[in-house]
């Protein structure tokens, strides 16, 4: 696959970045060290990351490393929240340690949103962990449901949604 710029550059912790699509194995070394704490048996894989219709955007320094700096997955699944409607499970959400809280999630999420209503998707569901609850209301997601947790990794966390 061809990485393609889907955002166009934002300033972010003072340098700029891009948003732009990516291979899965580009998420996979932010989402063993942000998601999976690094632990060397963690699974950085989701069987949905070859589904049909899955992408991974990435959003990479501008400098010449074109540095990783934040990750995002989305594959289409419906929700039973908002049955009948075209809608996006976005996973493995994560921005690297030093660059979090500099605007890097709330621009790939920006970014990701422009798209999906460019292709009618009508809403953009993830499981949140609790802790990141915040993050998500102040992107104008709202809880649904009873909260849970997922055995593998003891988090508790809550289905969150967003009608595009
Ligand atoms: C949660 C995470 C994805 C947020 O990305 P980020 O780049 O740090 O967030 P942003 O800087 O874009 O924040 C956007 C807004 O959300 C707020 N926010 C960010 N993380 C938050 C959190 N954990 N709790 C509450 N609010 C949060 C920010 O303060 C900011 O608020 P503002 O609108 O008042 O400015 C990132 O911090 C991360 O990877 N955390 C560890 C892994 C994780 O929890 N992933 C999500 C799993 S579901």
């Amino acid at each position: 696959m061809t990485p393609s710029t889907t955002a166009a550059c934002s300033e972010a912790g003072g340098a700029p970045v891009r948003v732009e699509e990516v291979p899965a194995e580009a998420t996979h070394d932010l989402r063993w060290r942000v998601l999976r704490n690094r632990r060397p048996e963690a699974s950085v894989t989701f069987p949905e990351d070859a589904q049909p219709g899955a992408f991974h955007l990435a959003v990479r320094g501008e400098d010449a490393t074109g540095a990783v700096l934040a990750v995002a997955s989305f594959s289409p699944e419906a929700t039973p929240y908002r049955p009948g409607r075209p809608s996006v499970h976005l996973r493995g959400m994560a921005v690297d340690e030093p660059f979090q809280r500099h605007g890097l999630g709330r621009l790939l999420i920006s970014a990701v949103i422009d798209r999906l209503r460019h292709d009618g998707v009508a809403v953009l569901w993830c499981n949140a962990r609790d802790s990141a609850i915040g993050f998500y209301d102040r992107l104008g997601f709202e809880v649904v449901g009873e909260g849970f947790v997922v055995p593998e990794s003891g988090f508790a966390h809550h289905v969150m949604l967003r009608d595009l």
